[in-house]
């Protein structure tokens, strides 16, 4: 590679890795030599496999003739809507290109050289990330059991530098969640002068009676508590990339400041909009969910591994040579995600598709483990 730009970037910039996503369907097509991407899945991004909910494509279809206009900068109809959903003032809402917008805009707004960010060890590798785009150091706190956040080991990583701690809940790539009665005690405990934010990207997978309500910390107004939601996963609307954040007035405020002016498109705003109201959808996907995780754990354990029960639309899976798994399902047409880019080369996760997906998925496996030896 030529070297024409990188000695003149800021060093830190030049040293970064960028995020590895899950492999796309056409990429793995073509490196099979297949002239399209029939017959192969994946499951390795965590989408809904159910796909679009069926409102959001008719607002989508109704919304073509509008795309030669700009999108409404502010968002108005959809943070309404969202506020209604939560019976909180428009205010308090702010819309994303996906929360991975978010985590950049709260880094940008709180993060520097010399101050830290503390998160769980085996979480959503985007925090890391973006601490090192803003050359602030993560503090990346060991888990429970391996696989739960210790949120007492992360109010005792918190010091004069912390502006921001995050937890993942449910946890991405681990699939394990902690408890309202857990999450209360903690907001509690962290310091007034540091972020809390809790990235629930995964919550609404959750069976209704064991979600954690945070809305009521940032109602509370006592902490500087935002929380994250998406509409990528539970609506199945990953590719138009719109996510949002609740926080206090001030916080959504300072949000602002930092966007782009149009971030989130107006494809996006009338589908989540629609997607919202979508309640039958959205009940179909954690009857799918329900169903697709006891099966695929049950046919994971009988080929001897050890999966991780979930609490969302992944399963985290032990296993050493987890990057020719990953490339020998990829053979059986099964794309799946090795977690090295996660900091876990011994791990894989294994997102839960549709009935026939799932068992297109355990045949993959099972020839795969055969060809491993
Ligand atoms: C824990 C977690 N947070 C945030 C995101 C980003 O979601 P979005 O598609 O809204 O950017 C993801 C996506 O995989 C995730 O796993």
């Amino acid at each position: 590679m030529s070297n024409l730009f990188q000695s003149i970037a800021r060093p830190f910039i030049a040293s970064q890795r960028p995020y590895q996503p899950g492999r796309p369907l056409e990429e793995v097509a073509r490196q099979l030599g297949k002239a399209d991407i029939a017959g192969i899945i994946k499951l390795a991004s965590n989408e809904n496999a159910l796909g679009p909910s069926p409102k959001a494509q008719e607002a989508m279809k109704a919304a073509i003739p509008r795309m030669h206009l700009y999108p409404d900068g502010g968002s108005f109809y959809l943070r309404r809507a969202i506020a209604a959903k939560y019976g909180i003032s428009p205010e308090m809402v702010m819309l994303g290109c996906g929360c991975n917008e978010h985590a950049v805009l709260l880094a940008h707004a709180f993060l520097a050289k010399g101050t830290n960010l503390v998160f769980s060890e085996r979480s959503f590798v985007v925090y890391q990330l973006v601490a090192e785009l803003y050359e602030c150091t993560a503090k990346r706190v060991p888990m429970a059991d391996g696989v739960t956040t210790d949120l007492d080991g992360i109010l005792a990583a918190i010091d004069g530098n912390t502006r921001i701690v995050v937890v993942g809940n449910p946890n991405n790539p681990t699939g394990t969640m902690v408890s309202q009665e857990a999450v209360d005690a903690f907001v509690e405990k962290v310091p007034a002068n540091v972020v809390t934010v809790f990235d629930e990207a995964y919550m609404e997978l959750v069976e209704p009676e064991e979600q954690v309500d945070t809305v009521k910390h940032v109602l509370a107004g006592k902490k500087p508590v935002v929380v994250l939601r998406t509409f990528s996963k539970a609506y199945g609307l990953a590719g138009l990339r719109c996510g949002y954040a609740i926080a206090q007035p001030d916080g959504i405020d300072l949000l602002n400041k930092v966007r782009q002016p149009f971030n989130v498109n107006a494809m996006a705003q009338a589908a989540c909009i629609a997607a919202l109201d979508d309640q039958e959808h959205l009940a179909k996907t954690r009857a799918m969910l329900r169903e697709g995780a006891a099966f695929l754990l049950d046919g994971i354990r009988k080929l001897g591994l050890a999966p991780q029960p979930t609490k969302t639309n992944f399963i985290f899976v032990p296993f050493k040579r987890a990057k020719e798994l990953a490339a020998a399902m990829e053979r059986h047409d099964v794309i799946i995600r090795p977690l090295a880019g996660f900091g876990l080369p011994e791990h894989v996760r294994i997102g839960i598709g549709t009935p026939a997906e799932n068992r297109q998925c355990l045949a993959a496996l099972a020839a795969s483990l055969a060809e491993l030896g």
